[in-house]
């Protein structure tokens, strides 16, 4: 098994590799790729550590290296925001970024299970896609945009609000990877209740958590140790899946169009990434509202990305 990191220099990046350095299988091959010169010394650095996972280190000339033959690519490469930032903001330059990655990606590994991390994440995911169907490569079970942080965050703020411990906590996470896109179904919450009020403000703060963290950072980035966390988690679940395990995870996959071409719902992931679509349940009136009103959004933020590829 081959698992490739496009971004690794970075914050997320260097945080998703050490992860991936200790929890990935024995025997895997872990690429690094990025722009920065100090990805190869990332590489050596992250050998030293004993587990039966070989890391190699390639930079910007090395792309279509790090990618050949890999069964999984994990992109976090890209702009991160700065206060007063919205996700959008980033899409002039990481649209460029993903574009370009898609590219040597249908060059070398058409087949890879694709993870996409940067931002803005409901725009970039059409990017990818598009550029793959212009190749003729497209699978639409092979590319996901990664949510889990979302996930995550939800179950630690449940946790806390209620004296839970969080890892006993799943809370599914709907919709898009940016404000109210992102659609915590706290009705299906197992085990808890919550007041409208506590609906209200969890939600909110499930929504900006990412802001929370951008704002703490005070213009040193965004969420890093947290996303590393939260995408080791995903790629661990995708390699499970290839190894023929059942995993269900929540993340931002082209279904059935019900709501909008991208969606992120419950998936079972198997041998060739989605093996099916789970329904998303009964919606609260309040989710019912808010799925309602950030429909509109989502679909615009999927139009962005289709648009840059037809002009591109
Ligand atoms: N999906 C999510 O939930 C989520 C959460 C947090 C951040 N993000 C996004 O992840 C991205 C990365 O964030 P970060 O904090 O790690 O940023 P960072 O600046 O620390 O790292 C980004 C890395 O990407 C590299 N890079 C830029 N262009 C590249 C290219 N063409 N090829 C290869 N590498 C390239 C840079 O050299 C840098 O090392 C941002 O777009 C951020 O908004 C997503």
């Amino acid at each position: 098994m081959k698992v490739a990191v496009l971004g690794a220099a970075g914050g997320i990046g260097q945080a998703l590799s050490l992860l991936l350095k200790l929890d990935l299988p024995a025997g895997t091959d872990l690429a690094l790729y990025d722009l920065a010169p100090v990805t190869p010394g990332v590489a050596v650095d992250l050998s030293h550590i004993p587990t039966a996972v070989k890391v190699t280190g390639y930079g910007k000339e090395d792309l279509h290296t790090a990618l050949a033959g890999a069964d999984i690519v994990m992109i976090p490469a890209g702009m991160p925001r700065k206060p007063g930032m919205d996700r959008s903001d980033l899409f002039n330059i990481n649209a460029g970024v993903v574009k370009t990655l898609a590219e040597a990606i249908v060059q070398q590994c058409p087949k890879a299970l694709v993870g996409i991390i940067t931002n803005p994440v409901n725009t970039t995911v059409a990017i990818a896609a598009d550029v793959f169907k212009k190749a003729g490569t497209y699978d639409p079970r092979r590319l996901f945009g990664v949510t889990t942080l979302d996930v995550i965050r939800a179950e630690t703020f449940i946790g806390e609000l209620k004296g839970k411990n969080p890892t006993e906590v799943t809370v599914p996470v709907i919709g898009g990877h940016s404000g109210t896109t992102i659609l915590p179904l706290l009705s299906q919450v197992a085990g808890v209740s919550f007041s409208d009020d506590e609906v209200a403000s969890l939600t909110h703060r499930i929504q900006n958590a990412g802001t929370e963290v951008v704002e703490a950072k005070a213009g040193g980035g965004s969420a890093t140790l947290s996303m590393g966390q939260a995408a080791a988690r995903f790629c661990i679940s995708l390699i499970k899946g290839l190894q023929g395990e059942k995993v269900t995870e929540y993340a931002y996959v082209e279904g059935n169009g019900e709501y909008a071409r991208f969606f992120a719902q419950p998936i079972t992931l198997g041998k060739n990434g989605v093996e099916a679509l789970l329904p998303i349940g009964t919606l609260s009136g309040y989710e019912q509202k808010a799925m309602n009103d950030m429909l509109g959004t989502l679909k615009a933020d999927i139009s962005l990305g289709e648009e840059f590829v037809k002009n591109n």
